[in-house]
């Protein structure tokens, strides 16, 4: 039997409305804040997300479902919603014209990791992007509004935040770091001593304890920004105090993705094992830039739809819908054009074969239906139908024209 591939899940009628929830809210909450609706290609050139992830980064350097396409090209699954957007942002010109532009994204990402819980190579992101706005208030803003969206689906959070400094404070921070990972480079796992060259800000979230143990002394970002970032970030600090939300510090947060400056920040949940982050994001000042379009401040995050799936509590729903049936064969035309006609407002299902009462009672029950209509011989002579509420258990007869 063919099986779907190892990390990749359908999502069936039973869960599709907790995904499809989840989606739905999220989307109303973001057209409040301002965002647009935005469809990126699945399939990009390969050479986007290396330029923006980062050739150095796990995702790009392990993890990308890549291949040549029949006509040469070197194309790959996006394994984010970001690059995709940037791309079409600079190709449609958007950032010759100026002015802010928000969008939100929802769709399939692809990562070959390895599958655990809450870890898939298929998984889906709803996601955001602003663009042209510099002032720190934007970072703010697209936090208040994943709290939004958390509060409303009822989920809890810790938001983790961290400041990744900008060109003019990086560099330094990344000779005092580099150099004080040397010194401690025989202790470091294989990774991180590789990354000491590479990519050394990642070894910070070397998830190693005894790398962890060794960098506990290592220099922080946050005491090395430059007074624009310090003062931003202090800014962000006071903000989340102010509106009291529950957020810590977190110098180790550094985010598997090499295009973030400035604001960095994770919303984790403690209720979905070892894969907590729940969403992430933040500040990528030079992407645009970096990509070939005209310099564009922008900051942006996603959400993790089949991770938020664990933690939803649906509301319950209920009985719905109207099953109509019949036990005298010459009703299935009557059945059919009432059925047409009720779909104009409700779910209705029909069943087309003759059964007894009884048997029409279990399937409606079966199909979660609020009420059945049956078409007996005495009601096919009276031109009525057996109308019965399933909640209520109040039954009626009535002319088929008059059912409403
Ligand atoms: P990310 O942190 O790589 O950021 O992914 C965002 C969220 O996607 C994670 O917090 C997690 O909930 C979910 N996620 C990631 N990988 C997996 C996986 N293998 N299985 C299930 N869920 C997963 C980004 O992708 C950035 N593009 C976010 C962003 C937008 N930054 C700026 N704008």
């Amino acid at each position: 039997m063919i099986q779907a591939l190892r990390g990749m899940k359908d999502i069936l009628p039973s869960d599709n409305e907790r995904f499809i929830y989840i989606i739905e809210t999220a989307s109303r909450i973001a057209k409040r804040y301002g965002y647009d609706y935005i469809e990126t290609p699945l399939l990009e050139e390969t050479s986007l997300f290396k330029r923006s992830v980062g050739e150095s980064s796990d995702i790009v350097g392990k993890e990308m479902y890549q291949f040549i396409d029949k006509g040469g090209h070197d194309v790959c699954l996006r394994p984010e919603g970001t690059a995709g957007v940037v791309r079409a942002f600079i190709q449609n010109k958007l950032d010759k014209k100026g002015g802010i532009h928000r969008f939100y994204y929802h769709g399939p990402m692809f990562r070959y990791e390895r599958p655990q819980k809450g870890r898939l190579r298929e998984f889906h992101q709803f996601g955001c992007e602003s663009f042209g706005e510099p002032s720190v208030f934007e970072d703010f803003t697209m936090i208040l509004m994943i709290k939004d969206i958390f509060d409303t689906l009822g989920i809890g959070y810790t938001i983790k935040i961290n400041s990744l400094g900008c060109p003019e404070c990086m560099p330094g921070y990344r000779e005092k770091l580099i150099e004080h990972l040397h010194d401690i480079r025989d202790g470091l796992c294989e990774d991180c001593q590789r990354r000491i060259e590479t990519n050394p800000i990642r070894v910070l979230d070397c998830k190693v304890d005894s790398c962890q143990a060794l960098l506990k002394v290592s220099p922080v970002i946050v005491e090395n920004l430059c007074e624009s970032c310090d003062s931003d970030f202090n800014t962000l600090i006071g903000l989340m105090k102010s509106h009291k939300l529950p957020f810590e510090l977190d110098p180790k947060l550094v985010r598997g993705l090499d295009y973030y400056t400035r604001t960095a920040f994770e919303f984790v949940s403690s209720e979905i094992g070892a894969q907590s982050a729940i969403a992430g994001g933040g500040r990528y000042n030079r992407l645009v830039e970096f990509l070939g379009g005209k310099p564009t401040p922008a900051v942006g995050f996603a959400l993790g739809i089949e991770r938020i799936m664990e933690l939803v509590e649906m509301p319950e729903k209920g009985r719905q819908g109207l099953y109509l049936g019949f036990m005298e064969p010459e009703a299935i035309g009557t059945i059919l054009e009432l059925a047409h006609r009720k779909r104009q407002s409700e779910t209705v299902h029909t069943e087309y074969g003759k059964k007894s009462l009884k048997a029409h009672l279990k399937a409606a029950d079966r199909l979660g239906a609020k009420r059945i209509g049956i078409i007996g011989e005495d009601e096919m002579k009276a031109g009525e139908i057996w109308i019965k509420d399933l909640e209520t258990k109040e039954e009626k007869r009535i002319a088929i024209d008059q059912f409403d």
